[in-house]
């Protein structure tokens, strides 16, 4: 047996492009969440303009963090992780470099057409119809390049990081394409094809699976790949990965009606959504499990590695939200909960512990190998990266915790008489002071991202790139 060299590597270009992105739209997505957040403490930050209002603000900052910084953080990384489990390169270089370009051209979109109050109005939907067409040609070809990828792969069998990735790409188009169906009316204008409460049930099973299946799967399938590889440990159970996939992807998409509950959506349906959430808890917690149990003898590595860190407290706030969800989606716990901070803190446990978390934790892995460097630039900026994005998040939700159950408590408090105790405003008074701590909690957070593009810069400017290309050269064992 003997080993040959293939003359063509992985497509590194497209990761790098990704993967340097991720960064800068972090900064910006995360430097929006803190002025969003200053201005819930100083409303005058609203500047009396419409286009720097916090109604037009708020959606760009959900999509700047959601599509722009994590979805360049899955292109990126499934883009790497399918080429490597894979052992062949990405199947068209120029597709995958319209899905780059593609991509960011929907996130420009976003970014003029939000603040000058285009919107479908529908959460997380809310591009109008020429950007959602443009993202769903972009889709298609990703799903194209990844497939593709793996039908030509050199090994035997499919990882399941692939699996996860490849769940996250097939609903996303599903969820996309479906919940965007609309009568477009002028070049910015449309109407959901959909009304009333099967419009919000289909806005709702779009707005969960974008939860579950963009902000989870997609992650989970990274959580796959970077865990294991960082602490040189095999994935504690692969049985349990399968199990937990199809237990998973099976669940999730009955959920979604707990955004609905006591709404206009037929009661039974409400209660199945929260049946679906309560159960969608074993799940969510075994994949966490295999994830942390991997780390089994190579705890100690955690004292040094910040980027093991970074990965392992991921899976820590991902056990944390997932155990949040499925109680705030009981009927009961609900009516205390909606409408207030408590939501607002659940999701970011979820976006800034979990998604973020693991996200950097992953750019930090690839930047030096896409880059032909033994190691980051600073092991200490990563460290204090570390310190700040931890301290930040539980900042954040704390203080969402406080002003939730406050606000919550308050709106139901009733006089003898039957008079509400408290008004709006006293409630929104007793939430002042969980605003600023939010802020601060955000400020950390987006600084810590600030030393990450120093970090990133660095070691980018020291750049081997023949060596990565050299290195990531296919080794095909047994050829001949
Ligand atoms: C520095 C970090 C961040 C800060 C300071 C921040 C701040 C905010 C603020 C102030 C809101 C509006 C809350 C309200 O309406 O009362 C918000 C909403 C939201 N943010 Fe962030 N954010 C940050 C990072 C992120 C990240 C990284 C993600 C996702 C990956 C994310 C996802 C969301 C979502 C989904 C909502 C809408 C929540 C809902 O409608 O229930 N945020 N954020
Ligand atoms: C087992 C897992 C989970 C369940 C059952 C669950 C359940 C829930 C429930 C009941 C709500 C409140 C709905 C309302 O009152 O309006 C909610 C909101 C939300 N959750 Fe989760 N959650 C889970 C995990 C996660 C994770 C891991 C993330 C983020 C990565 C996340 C992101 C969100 C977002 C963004 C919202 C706000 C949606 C909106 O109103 O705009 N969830 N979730």
């Amino acid at each position: 047996m003997s080993t040959a060299i293939s003359p063509t590597a992985y497509n590194y270009k497209v990761v790098r492009q990704f993967a340097i992105m991720t960064v800068v739209w972090g900064i910006l997505g995360m430097g929006l969440g803190v002025f969003i957040a200053s201005q819930l403490v100083w409303p005058q930050l609203n500047l009396d303009l419409p286009w720097t209002s916090f109604g037009r603000l708020r959606p760009l900052h959900t999509n700047l963090v959601i599509f722009a910084f994590g979805g360049c953080a899955l292109f990126g990384t499934s883009y790497y992780v399918v080429q490597r489990t894979c052992q062949t390169r990405l199947i068209s270089d120029s597709m995958a470099a319209f899905t780059f370009w593609g991509w960011q051209a929907v996130i420009v979109g976003a970014l003029i057409t939000l603040p000058m109050g285009y919107t479908t109005t529908k959460e997380y939907a809310e591009l109008e119809w020429p950007l959602a067409i443009l993202l769903a040609i972009v889709w298609v070809t990703y799903g194209l390049v990844f497939f593709g990828t793996i039908v030509k792969r050199k090994t035997k069998h499919i990882y399941v990081g692939n699996w996860f990735y490849g769940a996250f790409i097939v609903v996303t188009a599903m969820l996309h394409i479906v919940n965007h169906i609309s009568l477009p009316v002028s070049l910015f204008k449309s109407y959901s094809a959909y009304s009333g409460a099967t419009d919000a049930m289909i806005q709702w099973w779009y707005g969960h699976n974008a939860v579950g299946f963009f902000l989870t799967t997609g992650f989970l399938g990274m959580m796959y790949y970077f865990v294991p590889k960082q602490a040189e440990r095999p994935i504690y159970s692969y049985r349990l990965s399968i199990v937990h996939f199809w237990a998973l992807i099976t669940l999730y998409i009955w959920a979604g009606p707990h955004h609905l509950h006591y709404t206009a959506l037929p009661d039974w349906a409400q209660s199945l959504g929260m049946v679906m959430s309560i159960i969608l808890l074993a799940p969510s917690w075994g994949g966490m499990i295999n994830g942390m149990m991997t780390l089994s003898g190579a705890w100690h590595k955690l004292r040094t590695d910040p980027i093991l860190r970074f990965l392992v407290v991921s899976l820590a706030f991902y056990g944390m939200s997932t155990f949040e969800g499925p109680m705030m989606a009981i009927k009961t716990v609900n009516s205390l909960s909606h409408y207030t901070d408590w939501t607002i803190g659940h999701v970011h446990a979820g976006a800034l512990g979990w998604v973020a978390m693991i996200s950097i934790g992953a750019v930090y892995h690839m930047i030096p190998r896409l880059y032909g460097r033994e190691q980051m630039h600073s092991v200490g900026l990563i460290n204090a990266h570390f310190w700040l994005a931890t301290i930040g998040t539980v900042l954040y939700i704390a203080s969402m915790w406080v002003n939730g159950i406050t606000q919550g408590l308050m709106w139901r408090a009733i006089n003898d008489d039957g008079t509400l105790t408290y008004s709006f405003v006293e409630a929104l008074q007793a939430s002042h002071p969980g605003y600023i701590v939010r802020a601060l909690g955000g400020a950390f957070f987006a600084s810590g991202m600030l030393l990450m593009a120093y970090n990133v810069f660095r070691t980018v400017r020291a750049a081997n790139p023949v060596q990565a290309e050299e290195a990531a050269k296919i080794v095909v064992v047994g050829a001949h």
